[in-house]
């Protein structure tokens, strides 16, 4: 994040903020279910955001709050609370960009197809209503399971005729921040400069790392390249374990969360070099949705990046294989989902 209280304006006059110093501050972002463990976060980092003007959080409750403590940053954008389905109307009107954290968190010993019966009905109903008062924004779903929420939203938005695929978006960040840290600390390597493209999809083994692409290239052995895949693929529950009962990542997830936000809105902005991975409509591979490195630009994707695919390692290519059937079945439960309800 190019954090805009780090700025030489900042520092030399905390009170008269200077500007012209900074990228111009002009989108609309909001955040669905910002008063959750991943909302608040999030939400503070969003703030911290050069280029937002206007920060709209909203909730089913506790959302004031967080709104009246995160307003009181000294950085640009203005932040509005909205509560209960009555006020969504009034935040979603003419955002930019819509993130979408709201639903439950899992507890030890449930994975996230376990979340689907709450989760899918929460984002059908706040994606239809992404539909009517946005519909031009770029879309990026955070609710578990994404395998399946991010192909509900498509029907959504297709039902609704507004589907743009090239601004409906998976977040999978927080699978390729785990890659980056784990290959950095396993390989001592200097953290910033690590990247390893995380494809598939994000849950369990459809949670695909192609450490064969890690930049700068890296060697690992056999060995290295089975307990960093099944790492990456289980940080997530390693949180859960360690956090008791109490939900699951939060807080490197609203860091990754940030980060693509972030990307995204120097896409919006006319930044010619941006890319991230996500999980979106794909012909990549035979399945209709997958996560894949991206390019952004100001209408959402530029392109997909097929390079990543090609080349795997045996065991890459494996794992590419023994993934598809569990993420079809999965993109397939939130089709019908969203058929069934249509
Ligand atoms: P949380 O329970 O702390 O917060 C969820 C928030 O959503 C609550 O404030 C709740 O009031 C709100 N909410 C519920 N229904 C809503 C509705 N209809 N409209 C608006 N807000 C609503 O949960 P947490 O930890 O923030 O996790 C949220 C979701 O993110 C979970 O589904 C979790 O599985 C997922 N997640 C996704 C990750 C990813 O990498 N994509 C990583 C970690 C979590």
């Amino acid at each position: 994040l190019r954090a805009s209280f780090t700025s030489k304006a900042q520092k030399e006059n905390n009170q008269n903020f200077n500007y012209k110093l900074q990228p111009q501050a002009s989108y609309k972002v909001a955040v669905l279910g910002a008063a959750g463990g991943i909302g608040q976060p999030l939400s503070l980092l969003i703030k911290m955001s050069p280029l937002v003007s206007d920060l709209h959080l909203y909730d089913i409750a506790n959302v004031k709050g967080v709104a009246a403590d995160i307003s009181h940053c000294n950085t640009p954008s203005q932040v509005r609370d909205f509560t209960g389905a009555s006020d969504l109307a009034n935040c979603l009107n003419g955002v930019d960009v819509v993130v979408i954290p709201a639903g439950v968190p899992r507890k030890p010993g449930m994975t996230r197809d376990d979340l689907f019966n709450i989760n899918a009905g929460i984002v059908r109903d706040l994606v239809s209503a992404v539909a009517d008062n946005c519909p031009d924004a770029f879309i990026q779903i955070i609710s578990n399971p994404v395998n399946s929420t991010v192909p509900i939203a498509a029907e959504v938005l297709k039902q609704k005729g507004v589907y743009d695929p090239k601004k409906l978006f998976g977040v999978t960040t927080l699978d390729v921040v785990r890659a980056n840290t784990f290959v950095a600390q396993r390989k001592n390597l200097k953290l910033i400069d690590v990247d390893v493209p995380v494809v598939g999809g994000h849950a369990g083994i459809t949670i695909l790392p192609l450490l064969s692409k890690t930049r700068p290239s890296a060697s690992f052995t056999d060995e290295e390249v089975e307990e960093l895949t099944v790492r990456i693929q289980n940080a997530g529950t390693e949180v859960v374990e360690a956090k008791a009962g109490a939900g699951s990542a939060t807080l490197s997830m609203a860091y990754a969360a940030a980060r693509f936000v972030e990307s995204s809105l120097r896409a919006l902005d006319g930044d010619g070099d941006v890319y991230e991975c996500s999980f979106v409509q794909s012909d990549l591979t035979d399945l209709p949705f997958f996560a894949s490195r991206v390019k952004l630009g100001r209408k959402g994707i530029e392109a997909l990046i097929p390079s990543d695919l090609q080349g795997l390692s045996d065991y890459e290519q494996k794992a590419l294989e023994a993934l598809k059937p569990e993420l079809q079945a999965s993109i397939e439960k939130g089709i019908a989902f969203a058929q069934k309800q249509a």
